[in-house]
């Protein structure tokens, strides 16, 4: 199980400490939103951002790309050092084929799908995933309440897997905190994004360590 705090909630101005600060807590990925203005009505971080942390870091920089025309960005993250590159199914045209590039440059291929989004578009794409992101909030904003029907994608995902057709990680994105963690984990969900349980909590350290337990 993997906590990957999301650095979205954290203070911009002080990112290094704050990178730093969680790594402290025992996380080994951070969880980067890109949001372009237009595939969400939110504006935040972009390669030069990234390549930036990754100089100051070794955590797997996991880039969650809420971007229109992800073939034009994604070879920008590559370079910036982004370890897992994730796109969203609605934005991108030539699915197979980004995943292929993504790959060849030996990073973790990820896909994620909004709310509204039926899983079952990814059934022909799950042999080319390294990750699949259930978003169970509306892409675009911390803070927001978690959606408990979206944990049918990680039950499907995880019959998956039983399978053997899917052989990579299930993630999932919004509102987890202390109460939706377990339910999540309970779905077959591996990697918990959190941004404001952890960034916007008291005692930063607690929440940390109270949220790691409930996965474990
Ligand atoms: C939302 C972002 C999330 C966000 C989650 O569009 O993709 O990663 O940071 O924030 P919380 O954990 O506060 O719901
Ligand atoms: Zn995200």
């Amino acid at each position: 199980m993997i906590l990957a705090p999301s650095i979205l909630s954290a203070d911009f101005a002080r990112l290094e400490v704050e990178i730093k600060e969680v790594e402290g807590y025992g996380c080994n990925w951070l969880h980067v939103d890109v949001m372009d203005g237009h595939f969400v009505p939110n504006l935040t971080i972009g390669p030069v951002v990234v390549e930036s942390l990754r100089s100051k870091t070794r955590s797997t920089l996991d880039c969650h790309l809420m971007v229109n025309e992800p073939e034009k960005m994604v070879p920008w993250f590559i370079k910036a050092g982004a370890d897992v590159i994730t796109i969203h199914f609605e934005a991108v045209k030539d699915l197979r084929g980004l995943l292929n590039s993504i790959r060849a440059a030996g990073r973790k291929t990820g896909v994620s799908v909004k709310p509204k989004t039926p899983i079952t578009v990814l059934e022909p794409f799950l042999a080319d995933l390294d990750l699949v992101l259930i978003m169970s909030v509306e892409p675009g904003f911390g803070g927001q309440s978690f959606m408990p029907e979206q944990l049918d994608k990680a039950k499907w995902l995880a019959s998956k897997k039983k399978s053997g057709a899917f052989k990579g990680l299930i993630e999932i994105d919004g509102g987890i905190n202390l109460k939706t963690a377990g339910v999540a984990k309970a779905a077959g969900v591996e990697v918990f994004v959190a941004g404001s349980a952890i960034f916007s909590a008291k005692d930063r350290k607690q929440a940390y360590a109270d949220l790691e337990k409930a996965i474990k």
